[in-house]
C-alpha cells in the first residue's frame, strides 16, 4: 500500500524476517509491503508480537532481513553490509525508545553530544549543535542535570534531542510515550509533529495509545506480521 504522497522515502518489498530456534520457526514479518512518503509521520499499531519491533529494528539497519528488500531514500539498506549500515545509521537515523536509554552517569549535554563524537566536528561545532537540540526540546535550563534529576517528560525529551542532534532526515520511536502521563505524552507528540513540520523530517512511531497514533496522519496496524489495515487522515 501507499501512504498518499507522491514522494516515497521508504519502500518494502516482500520484508520478511524469520527466526530459528531449533525446529521451530517464528516469523515476524511475513512478506510486508509498504511505501511510507518523505516527512510524513506514520504510526504503528498492533498487538504484542505483531512484528511493531522487528519492523523498526529493520528500518534501523539494527537487524536485517530474511527475505524482501527495503530501500530508505537512494539507499537499497537490504544490500548494505554491517559496517555500512553502522555509518549510515549515525547520520540518517534517530532512535527513540519507551525506557529513554540515557547513559545515568553523563548529564543531560553530555548524552546529546555522544551521536556527534561519531562525526569529524570542532568542539565549538559540537557545543552549538547539543545547545540546539537542548533549545528545540525545551531544555536549556537542563543542561548539566543527570538523568536522575529529571522527570520522565524531560528525561525523554533529552533522548529525543539526542535523537536528532545529527539532524537524521529519519526518526524511528519505540512507544515513546508508553511511561509518560498524559501531559507529558502530549509534549512529546508536539515535539515530534513539530520535527515534521520544521525539520521534514520523516517519523514511524510505535505505539499503544490510540491518542497518540491519531496524531500521525497515516495509521498503521500490523497482525501477525502483515499490514492489516491502514487509516490516513482526511
Ligand atoms: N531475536 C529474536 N529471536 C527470536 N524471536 C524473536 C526475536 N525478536 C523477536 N522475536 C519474536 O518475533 C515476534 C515479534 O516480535 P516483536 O517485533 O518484538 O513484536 P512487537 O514489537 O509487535 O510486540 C514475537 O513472537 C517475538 O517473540
Ligand atoms: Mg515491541
Amino acid at each position: 500500500m501507499t501512504t498518499g504522497a507522491d514522494h516515497t522515502f521508504i519502500r518494502c518489498r516482500g520484508l520478511t524476517k524469520v527466526y530459528r530456534k531449533g525446529d521451530n520457526e517464528i516469523v515476524p514479518l511475513a512478506g510486508l509491503d509498504l511505501d511510507i512518503a518523505r516527512g510524513s509521520f506514520v504510526s504503528l499499531m498492533g498487538p504484542s508480537g505483531s512484528g511493531k519491533t522487528t519492523l523498526l529494528n529493520l528500518l534501523a539497519g539494527i537487524d536485517s532481513a530474511t527475505r524482501g528488500t527495503l530501500a530508505i531514500g537512494p539507499r537499497e539498506i537490504s544490500a548494505m553490509t554491517r559496517d555500512q549500515l553502522a555509518a549510515w545509521r549515525a547520520r540518517e537515523v534517530g532512535i527513540i525508545f519507551q525506557s529513554y536509554n540515557l547513559v545515568p552517569v553523563l548529564t543531560a549535554f553530555e548524552n546529546i553530544e555522544l551521536p556527534l563524537l561519531l562525526q569529524p566536528l570542532s568542539r565549538r561545532e559540537r557545543e552549538a549543535r547539543v545547545l540546539r537540540a537542548l533549545e528545540t526540546v525545551g531544555l536549556s535550563d537542563r543542561a548539566g542535570h543527570y538523568p536522575r534529576q529529571l522527570s520522565g517528560g524531560q528525561e525523554q525529551r533529552v533522548a529525543i534531542a539526542r535523537a536528532i542532534v545529527a539532524d537524521p532526515p529519519l526518526l524511528l520511536a519505540d512507544e515513546p510515550t508508553g511511561d509518560l502521563d498524559r501531559t507529558s505524552a502530549d509534549m512529546v507528540l508536539d515535539l515530534l509533529e513539530r520535527l515534521r513540520t520544521e525539520r521534514g523530517a520523516t517519523i514511524v512511531m510505535v505505539t499503544h495509545d490510540p491518542a497518540a497514533a491519531a496524531r500521525a496522519q497515516v495509521q498503521l496496524h500490523l497482525d501477525k506480521g502483515r499490514l492489516a489495515e491502514t487509516v490516513v487522515r482526511a
